[in-house]
């Protein structure tokens, strides 16, 4: 039974539901990107110790694979853009719209200015170990700016990410029109 209704998920959007390569991008990098998220609130608000030092240390390599997961998702996008369920119409899709955009724009440059930065600056950026930006000398100052708001963008992004979580519970518990199946049921 549910192996037959897993097969009914296709892999590519429908006008009513997401298919299962969205659906994967979706958790996939949400989980991720609370990583990101969780790890800058310990290191924003702990002590320093060996295991807040190995949580913070999974910044960098964690948002290096996030970046590439976010240029598939919105090459992704693009190519199902025509086959998507809608997001309804007036001021709540309107609103909707705009949020999920502002979520896209976030997603994609928090990182990218991020690994501009790492380009850039004096350090050598070797996240997996082996060297993928040498050290600058001197330093790229207009690549080492770039990301000056980077932490302040990842904390909008927390709000947004809050924002879109309650609106799901807002469609599903008051208007209870089930929007949470088109990411998560059958
Ligand atoms: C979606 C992915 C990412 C998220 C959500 C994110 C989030 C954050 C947040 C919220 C902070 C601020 C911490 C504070 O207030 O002190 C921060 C800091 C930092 N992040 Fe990220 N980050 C991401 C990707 C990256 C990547 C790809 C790199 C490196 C290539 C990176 C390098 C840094 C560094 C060096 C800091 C400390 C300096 C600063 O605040 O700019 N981050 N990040």
């Amino acid at each position: 039974m549910t192996q037959a209704n897993d097969a009914a998920l296709p892999l590519r959007d429908t006008a009513l539901r997401y298919g299962k390569i969205t659906r994967a991008l979706h958790w996939g990098l949400g989980l991720l990107i609370l990583w990101q998220l969780f790890g800058m609130i310990v290191k924003v608000t702990l002590e320093k110790s060996p295991t807040v030092s190995a949580i913070v240390s999974s910044h960098q390599p964690v948002g290096l694979v996030i970046f590439a997961l976010v240029v598939v998702r919105i090459l992704w996008a693009l190519m199902n853009r025509s086959n998507r369920p809608a997001h309804g119409s007036g001021l709540v899709g309107l609103a909707s719209r705009a949020g999920h955009a502002a979520l896209y724009a976030l997603m994609a440059l928090i990182p990218f200015t991020a690994l501009i930065r790492s380009w850039g600056n004096q350090r050598v950026f070797a996240p997996f170990g082996f060297e993928i930006f040498p050290a600058q000398e001197p330093p790229v100052a207009w690549a080492v700016n770039v990301a000056e708001w980077h932490g302040e963008m990842g904390w909008l992004m927390l709000v947004l990410i809050l924002g879109h979580i309650a609106m799901v519970a807002v469609h599903d518990l008051a208007w209870k029109d089930n929007i949470l199946r088109r990411m998560a049921g059958r």
